[in-house]
């Protein structure tokens, strides 16, 4: 039994993004059982490659709607991903299975409260600008002089 599974709440109206996020928990899964040493490197490599992608997904559908890059929810995936290379680095050199338990720990920890106030904010956004993730269009664009929001567009930032 993994650490975090899918929850009805994940759930965000946004079929891309909530595929995105179901294979983040399967790869965050895949790394809390994988065996220890290669096969666990070879899992984190995978979560890793999955989450920069998933990560550069959505920070480009920011950039489509008018986010500043600077926003603070690109901000906390910088960060997600920082300790991630870091975690992937040291399980490298020296296979150490307290790191990965650790940060299986954290990262199934982080991940509802991501998806459910940034995550769920951009998909809102998405929505009410009919933004289509498969083409970049919008039905409603920003107006040339607006000014580029630096918020994430969530009910914790400003
Ligand atoms: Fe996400
Ligand atoms: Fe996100």
């Amino acid at each position: 039994m993994t650490t975090l599974h899918w929850q009805p709440e994940f759930a965000l109206q946004q079929p891309r993004m909530d595929r995105t996020h179901l294979e983040f928990i399967e790869l965050l899964g895949a790394t809390e059982t994988a065996a220890p040493g290669e096969a666990t490197d070879a899992a984190l490599r995978a979560l890793l490659a999955h989450t920069e992608a998933h990560f550069e997904q959505e920070e480009r559908w920011m950039t489509q709607l008018g986010f500043a890059n600077e926003n603070c929810h690109s901000m906390q995936h910088a960060s997600v991903l920082q300790v991630l290379r870091e975690v992937m680095r040291r399980h490298g050199l020296a296979a150490d299975a307290a790191l990965v338990r650790y940060l299986v720990a954290a990262l199934a920890e982080w991940f509802p409260v991501h998806a459910t106030m940034m995550d769920a904010a951009l998909a809102m956004t998405m929505a009410e600008r009919g933004f289509d993730p498969e083409t970049g269009t919008l039905l409603q664009p920003l107006a040339a002089d607006a000014e580029a929001m630096t918020g994430c567009g969530g009910s914790a930032c400003g």
